[in-house]
């Protein structure tokens, strides 16, 4: 188990890394299971409305970076994931989610109709703008369970909205795939000298966040 102040040492030792050490790779081990972090993560009714692009190719790389407000971390990061949502939801989806759990589960189609039904009116039914904000709603639980998990196993993180998304749908060749980007996040090692690591936390106090009634 984890203990609560190893959590704690956790939560206070990830920040957003601004400068990574481009000579240091997550070892294999380690990165798949940050892989599995990613495909764990829970989503409203199962749905999974997502994708999780890891770009290798270092010359991708380069580009997607002159398109993420120049930010070095896409390059000098160990890995870069890109954050992908569905574009829109079909029957198709809510089909592959309940044959996917009647197989894992050993369910029958029959028991699961309702639960179909429940979805298709929800989700497929539902407007279209919704739904694509949905969908990016859910990527988002990932990256937080992403970067939580990464912040466990000291690997450093930066969670990265500074980007054009329909440029990197471009770069990915995303248009049409039905999927689109969200979000980014380079993780890898800080580097010694970036300052950031040793900035005190800026955040509002828990009397003020946090609300008991
Ligand atoms: C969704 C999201 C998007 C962010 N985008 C960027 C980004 O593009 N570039 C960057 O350097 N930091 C980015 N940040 C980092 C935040 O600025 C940082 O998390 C916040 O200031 C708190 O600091 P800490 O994470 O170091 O504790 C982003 C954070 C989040 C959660």
């Amino acid at each position: 188990m984890t203990t609560p102040a190893e959590l704690t040492a956790r939560l206070a030792w990830r920040y957003a890394t601004k400068k990574f050490d481009s000579t240091r790779k997550i070892p294999a081990e380690t990165w798949a299971v940050l892989r599995q972090s990613l495909v764990q993560t829970p989503s409203s009714y199962g749905l999974q409305p997502w994708k999780f692009l890891i770009i290798d190719t270092p010359a991708l790389r380069t580009q997607l970076r002159t398109v993420s407000w120049g930010q070095a971390q896409v390059e000098e990061a160990s890995h870069h994931v890109v954050f992908l949502a569905r574009t829109a939801m079909t029957e198709a989806d809510v089909n592959r989610l309940i044959q996917a759990q009647s197989a894992v589960r050993g369910t029958s189609l029959e028991s699961l109709a309702g639960y179909r039904g429940m979805m298709v009116k929800n989700i497929v039914g539902a407007d279209p703008e919704w739904i694509r904000q949905w969908a990016m709603r859910q990527t988002y639980i990932a990256l937080g369970q992403f970067m939580l998990a990464c912040a466990m196993v000291q690997v450093d993180a930066c969670p990265m909205e500074g980007l054009d998304p329909l440029k990197y749908d471009e770069i990915l060749g995303l248009n049409g795939s039905g999927y689109h980007t969200v979000v980014a996040c380079p993780v890898g090692y800080r580097a010694v000298d970036d300052k950031y690591a040793g900035l005190a936390k800026v955040r509002f106090t828990e009397s003020e966040v946090i609300e008991v009634r």
